[in-house]
């Protein structure tokens, strides 16, 4: 057993030590704004943040980030970067099957707190982890942009 703090809620957990973040917030907890794409930390569909920093929740051993800050794209839109990002991203239209738009509002939103004001290289570097099928790719540049003006 232990604690998991994500968007600002306690949550005691009793899961094997070892069990990926994802799957305790998918199939443990019923948060299923955060998807499961490869499980092998390469499409970047499973992002939350820790710490305000973006990572990979498929791998991610949930005992190893117990008592530290979680937010996922539940509660994203309460901070003022991830609020921005999701009006730019409904005022861009980025979304096509969003299947991997979760993870790319919460690589985007990490992306702003740290850069501001972000360049088309700081967004490529940002947002290489991040695969979309339906190559969004040119909105979500834009939509980052927009929401670094806003
Ligand atoms: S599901 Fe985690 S990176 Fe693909
Ligand atoms: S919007 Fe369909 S995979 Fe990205």
């Amino acid at each position: 057993m232990f604690q998991l703090l994500i968007n600002g809620q306690a949550h005691q957990v009793d899961v094997p030590p070892d069990m990926p973040l994802l799957w305790v917030l998918r199939d443990v907890l019923g948060m299923t704004g955060t998807k499961f794409g490869c499980g092998i930390a390469q499409c970047g569909a499973c992002t939350v943040h820790v710490g305000g920093n973006a990572v990979r929740s498929c791998l991610l051993p949930a005992s190893s980030v117990a008592g530290q800050p979680i937010t996922t794209i539940e509660a994203v839109g309460e901070t003022p970067s991830g609020a921005k990002i999701q009006r730019a991203w409904l005022n861009h239209e980025v979304v096509q099957c969003g299947y991997c738009q979760s993870g790319q509002i919460m690589a985007a939103t990490a992306l702003l707190d740290a850069t501001p004001k972000p360049t088309d290289a700081d967004i490529d570097v940002a947002m290489a982890g991040n695969i979309c099928r339906c190559a969004t790719y040119v909105r979500i540049r834009a939509a980052i942009h927009a929401a670094a003006e806003a």
